[in-house]
């Protein structure tokens, strides 16, 4: 973007605070008679090659529900040919948007406003749908109504008409959906019918783009949404619905994604105390490592209580545990080292993956360029406090015996895990990938990943068509750190090729031949002690901030006491 557009967006918003109601759409319906809202994106507004199409729009699944994605053609090859696959993010409550600006969408957005072009864009090897779920999360919107944020911008409030009053925060002004927590979900069980009516939206509308396979991308909370989504999906296959399309799901991928909460919440532990990263650092003193032990170990805390939850099934129960583990486990980590949670290496704030995207959608010719309807947020806490009525974070909720059925039904499924990320961390995520019980995957061993660079940046144990990934040098939102490998390995996983060298088909009794453990320890060399500049760049070569990005020495610890629960986007 040049810099007199950017000027006149700029001197545009100023005028228009809120969001009009999109004019331009073409209404059509998808399979079930969904009706399917949706236009052309121009080019340049994130694909910046014009031979290349792409959609957005919305399917209105329910009364006042109403589903944003935005589709993107696979580069370099027949779209009509392409396999299509759909990426979520997680939270619950965040927007895919994430995924798509500071992951592995075909673009980002950098810090003077101006959209550049991905190389290692998913994109290039299939078509890509994002999807904003469920109902108020980033695009899609329930009832959209003029309001402002609180000052902890976390909550909404209301305004009767579309003027900003003098009183609220002026910067916060826009159009939100209506805060009513009953249009939305407050599970994942509850979310994946609105999920699977927006793929038949979708499809429905456009044949062309989902003739060959599909596959499921997500990330974090995608630990919960992927196995019992796509589980859902084949439920609803095999009940021959009338006037629904069959779905054929031949991939499910999830990048560092949270399952089972009783092992997880533990692995806090196992990453920061014992047995530890492999980072070398050793973050906590002793009353510290005492302090996280007890809260977890201790008679009546984190351990017993979520072992209530998944006992009981109750949602207080479930509730209660889940505020108690995030704020006196998991958070002891942000309140003691102010390091992000979703990579290790840098302390907070965290200028990494880049967050500039969010304001250029947040811009009137952006929003009308993709025909939203509301402004546009990262993260909706009427969602997130939703789900936390049910203790859904706390709660298991099938996904490993999900992931078992899946493979069964010769779903080709890889959980892969950055492995600086402590959020949802790979230790944890080990734990799970043994859990699920694929055949020959406990004899199975880790190997290196072959890429084209001939840089070996993590490993794989895999057996059939499961595999579990460890990537060198990496925090939460793998594709945003190492692209390379990350591209590579979908082309493999969505070709039914093995991850380790993409050469065998593992279809076969193939199965990875090498040590039990992942051993490669990265050292302590990429690990940041300095607060970053907010406009400092991310160097995928020498997996640390390209210099000058030092802003100033850390900060002292925060000891503020304030409980505060950390996301799993
Ligand atoms: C909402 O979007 C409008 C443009 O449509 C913009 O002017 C306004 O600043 C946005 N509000 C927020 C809080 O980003
Ligand atoms: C992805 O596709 C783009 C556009 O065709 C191309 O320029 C780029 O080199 C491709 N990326 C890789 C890693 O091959
Ligand atoms: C809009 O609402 C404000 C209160 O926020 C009120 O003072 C103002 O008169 C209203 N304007 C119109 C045009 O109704
Ligand atoms: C929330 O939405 C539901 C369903 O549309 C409606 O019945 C209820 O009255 C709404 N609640 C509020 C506070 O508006
Ligand atoms: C669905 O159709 C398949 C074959 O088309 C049949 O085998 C199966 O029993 C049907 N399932 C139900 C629930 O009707
Ligand atoms: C944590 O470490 C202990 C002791 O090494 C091990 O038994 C347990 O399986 C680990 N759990 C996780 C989640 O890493
Ligand atoms: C251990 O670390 C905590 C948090 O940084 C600090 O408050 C405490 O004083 C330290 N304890 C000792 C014994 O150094
Ligand atoms: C969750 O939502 C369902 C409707 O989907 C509702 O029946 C249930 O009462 C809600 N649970 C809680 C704890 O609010
Ligand atoms: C899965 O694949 C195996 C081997 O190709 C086949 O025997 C089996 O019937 C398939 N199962 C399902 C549910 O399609
Ligand atoms: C792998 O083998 C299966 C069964 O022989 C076959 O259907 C499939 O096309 C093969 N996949 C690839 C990528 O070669
Ligand atoms: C980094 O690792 C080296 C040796 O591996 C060690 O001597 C040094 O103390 C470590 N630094 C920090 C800050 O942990
Ligand atoms: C941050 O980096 C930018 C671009 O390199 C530079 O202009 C700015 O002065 C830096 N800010 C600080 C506070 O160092």
């Amino acid at each position: 973007m040049s810099t007199l557009v950017a000027t006149a967006l700029f001197a545009l918003s100023a005028f228009s605070q809120f969001v009009p109601p999109p004019t331009d759409l073409i209404s059509t319906k998808g399979y079930l008679d969904l009706s399917v809202r949706y236009k052309q994106v121009p080019n340049g507004i994130c694909e910046t090659d014009p031979d290349v199409k792409s959609y957005s729009g919305y399917v209105d699944v329910a009364e006042d529900q109403h589903i944003f994605w935005w589709f993107f053609e696979a580069r370099n090859q027949d779209p009509a040919t392409a396999p299509l696959t759909t990426w979520i993010n997680g939270g619950p409550g965040s927007s895919s948007m994430i995924g798509l600006f500071q992951e592995l969408g075909p673009c980002g957005v950098d810090s003077e406003g101006n959209v550049y072009n991905n190389p290692y864009s998913w994109s290039n090897a299939s078509n890509m749908l994002f999807i904003d779920q469920p109902t108020q999360v980033g695009f899609s919107y329930s009832i959209p109504v003029p309001g402002y944020l609180d000052e902890s911008e976390s909550y909404i409030i209301t305004l009767p008409n579309n003027t900003c009053p003098d009183y609220a925060e002026e910067l916060s002004c826009g159009t939100y959906s209506y805060p009513n927590e009953t249009l939305t979900a407050n599970s994942t069980q509850a979310a994946a019918p609105n999920f699977w009516k927006t793929l038949q939206g979708f499809m429905g509308a456009f044949p062309q783009y989902s003739r060959n396979t599909y596959n499921f991308a997500t990330e974090s909370y995608g630990g919960h949404y992927g196995p019992v989504f796509n589980e859902y999906i084949e439920t609803q296959n095999a009940k021959n619905i009338s006037g629904a399309h069959k779905i054929s799901l031949d991939a499910v991928l999830i990048g560092n994604g949270w399952f089972d909460p009783l092992i997880q919440y533990q692995a806090y532990y196992n990453f920061t105390v014992f047995p530890g990263n492999t980072y070398n650092y050793s973050p906590y003193n002793a009353s510290v490592q005492a302090e996280v032990y007890n809260n977890l170990y201790g008679p009546g805390n984190c351990v017993d209580q979520t072992k209530d939850c998944y006992r009981t099934g109750q949602n207080a129960v479930c509730s209660a545990a889940d505020n108690f583990c995030a704020n006196l486990v998991e958070a002891i980590y942000d309140n003691v080292l102010t390091r992000d949670e979703y990579d290790f290496r840098e302390l907070t704030p965290d200028p990494f993956p880049y967050s500039f995207y969010v304001d250029y959608l947040n811009t009137p010719t952006v929003q009308a360029a993709i025909g939203a309807y509301q402004n546009f947020s990262e993260y909706a806490n009427a969602v997130g406090t939703n789900f936390g009525t049910t203790g859904d974070d706390d709660r298991e909720s099938g996904t490993v015996e999900d992931v078992r059925k899946l493979l069964e039904q010769n779903v080709t499924v890889s959980l892969y895990y950055g492995d600086a990320d402590y959020n949802c961390n790979w230790l944890g995520g080990e734990v799970v990938s043994n859990e699920v019980g694929q055949p020959g995957f406990a004899t199975a061993g880790y190997v290196d990943i072959l890429t084209s660079d001939d840089i070996v940046h993590g490993q794989v144990k895999q057996a059939g068509a499961f595999s579990f990934v460890r990537i060198y040098e990496s925090g939460h939102e793998v594709p945003f750190y190492q692209p390379l490998v990350s591209l590579e390995f979908f082309e493999r996983v969505i070709a039914g090729l093995d991850v380790a060298t993409g050469k065998t088909n593992t279809s076969c009794d193939y199965k990875t031949e090498g040590p039990s453990k992942s051993t490669y320890v990265e050292g302590n060399s990429t690990i940041q002690f300095d607060v970053l500049n907010s406009t400092a760049t991310y160097n995928t070569s020498t997996n640390a901030p390209n210099p000058p990005a030092a802003l100033r020495k850390r900060s002292m610890p925060r000891h503020s006491g304030k409980l505060f629960k950390p996301l799993k986007y």
